[in-house]
């Protein structure tokens, strides 16, 4: 039986960059074959050319065995294809099954038969266990119930063939779990499904086949039958990963930062902070772990002077912050990656030249009286985009065109890169795959290597284990833990997060 979709040798360019690089891609029917690599490997573009919406440069693409050429969509979805986005196209003041058939619209004589585009849409949900109601109204719905539409859209146009491209980045896990069996229920009906992912977990438990794709270039496709999870991940960074403890050395240097009896009230004005207290030394690394809610986000507002506390001091290198302005804070000596980088973290529609001067106009190499140093910006920010591996084609290219593991390197290397002697670091690695973790892990650890002093806040309790020296758990606005790293079980900081204060902590917390 002929494969269901090949591409041969594949090459895309795009200007100087190589999104796919000879490519071969050899999908089975009634399979579910996975493409996973690092952001930027290029799986997105390979896909947006088997739907005809970009020509490759180089390569053949053959369908059910046959040499196709697809000049655009509609010639993709003649052949089969079809592809559910990232980014959904609905029309919000339509019904479900009016979105399901626009364009394609059931007719009776000159009118839509609206009976019987709702009827096919309910077979077909039925079918597939996409449940909707087809006279429903998209405007108010859910993602993942949106989603579901667009795989309907799909199918009424008659796809044997579906490619989803990081279908469940906007899901729960629970739409998640939805939606692998209605992948499967594709399959066991004789369909071919592309899915697209960087979610090990995600890809090890839906899919047959995987291929691997990594700076462009395919480096290998797999039965998922035997393969474990660290063969696959050093198919997908090209070595292997581990998040293993190293040995720690006990912070001996001065106290760089010194927090007493901090309060802070939240937004709605009920306490949130409760009178914090901790220091952290030259070269330390201090982690904050905790339910989201429990103060941690407070903390980081009111040590960056984005938040006024109630009551205490907070000492850095001495001198009180409390009452100070962001900018002077960080005129004092405070670096600050924020856990919102999109928000907070850049300009995302300047330059990564102009995201990396930001803060530093005004200050000698950056600028000389008031005039931009271009030249030296320039050198700077290729120097930085080298070092922490951000992957554009230079430094003037937008940062709104990189993916999120880009963006948030663009944040790493300004805020390191400052002379500050505190860095505050909110979630390094959110929404960032897995080499991308791994570089800014290592950047981190180069900081501490250089004696600042950090805290690392962070909802992922193996990134606090793997790099902090001791952590701090937070609950209900207090530190109700304070551990050595060396030894600490993500069961004991879990305890810890829910309230459970065993004995030996109390005083630290605070409790009679
Ligand atoms: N339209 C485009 N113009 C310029 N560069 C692009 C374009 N689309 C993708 N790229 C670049 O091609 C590479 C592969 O991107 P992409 O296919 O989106 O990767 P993935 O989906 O694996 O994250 C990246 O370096 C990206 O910046
Ligand atoms: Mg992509």
């Amino acid at each position: 039986m002929p494969l269901a979709v090949e591409l041969r040798s594949i090459t895309k360019r795009f200007g100087a960059i190589v999104a796919n690089e000879r490519v071969n891609l050899a999908v089975e029917r009634g399979k579910v074959h996975a493409i996973i690599g690092e952001n930027g490997a290029g799986k997105t573009t390979l896909m947006n050319i088997l739907f005809g919406l970009l020509q490759p440069d180089e390569g053949a693409i053959l369908i059910d065995g046959v040499p196709t050429v697809l000049p655009n969509p509609a010639a993709a979805i003649k052949a089969g294809i079809g592809m559910v986005h990232q980014h959904f196209k609905l029309v919000q003041s339509l019904t479900v099954a009016e979105n399901v058939f626009l364009g394609m619209e059931i007719r009776k004589g000159l009118f839509i038969d609206h009976r019987a585009q709702s009827e096919r849409t309910a077979t077909l949900s039925k079918q597939f266990g996409l449940e909707v109601d087809p006279n429903e109204r998209v405007g108010l719905l859910s993602v993942g119930i949106e989603q579901r539409i667009e795989i309907l859209k799909v199918l009424v146009r008659g796809a044997r063939t579906i490619i989803l491209d990081e279908p469940t980045a906007v899901l729960t896990p629970q739409e998640s779990r939805e939606l692998f069996q209605t992948l499967r229920g594709f399959v066991s009906q004789g369909m071919t499904v592309l899915f697209i992912s960087h979610h090990l977990e995600e890809v090890m438990e839906v899919s047959d086949t995987v291929t691997v794709l990594r700076l462009g270039k395919e480096v290998g496709v797999r039965p998922i039958a035997g393969l474990s999870k660290a063969e696959l991940i050093q198919m997908m960074v090209g070595h292997a990963i581990s998040f293993d403890r190293r040995p720690r050395q006990k912070a001996k240097g001065a106290a760089v930062v010194e927090i007493r009896d901090l309060w802070a009230r939240d937004d709605r004005l009920l306490p949130a902070l409760r009178g914090v207290s901790f220091d952290i030394r030259r070269g330390e690394i201090v982690g904050v772990a905790g339910v989201a809610g429990n103060g941690q986000a407070e903390l980081a507002e009111a040590l960056s002077g984005l938040r006024a506390p109630s009551h205490g001091s907070i000492l850095l290198e001495g001198r009180e912050l409390v009452g100070r302005s962001a900018r002077d804070i960080r005129a004092a000596g405070l670096a600050h990656v924020p856990g919102d980088r999109l928000v907070r973290g850049v300009d995302r529609h300047a330059s990564i030249a102009s995201n990396i001067l930001m803060g530093r106009q005004d200050a000698l190499p950056w600028s000389r009286r008031g005039i931009i140093d271009r030249s030296y910006l320039t050198r700077r920010t290729e120097a930085l985009m080298r070092r922490f591996d951000i992957r554009a084609p230079g430094p003037q290219s937008l940062v709104k065109s990189l993916s999120g593991g880009n963006i948030q390197k663009v944040v790493l290397a300004r805020e390191f890169s400052t002379e500050a002697r505190f860095l505050l670091i909110d979630q390094p690695t959110r929404g960032v795959d897995i080499g991308a973790t791994e570089a800014i892990h290592a950047e981190i650890m180069r900081q501490r290597g250089e004696g600042r002093a950090i805290l690392l806040i962070s909802v992922q309790l193996d990134e606090l284990i793997a790099l902090a020296d001791r952590i701090l758990v937070m609950f209900a606005g207090r530190i109700v833990g304070d551990l050595d790293a060396a030894g600490v079980t993500e069961e004991e900081l879990g305890l810890l997060m829910a309230g459970v204060v065993p004995e030996r902590q109390r005083d630290v917390a605070g409790i009679a």
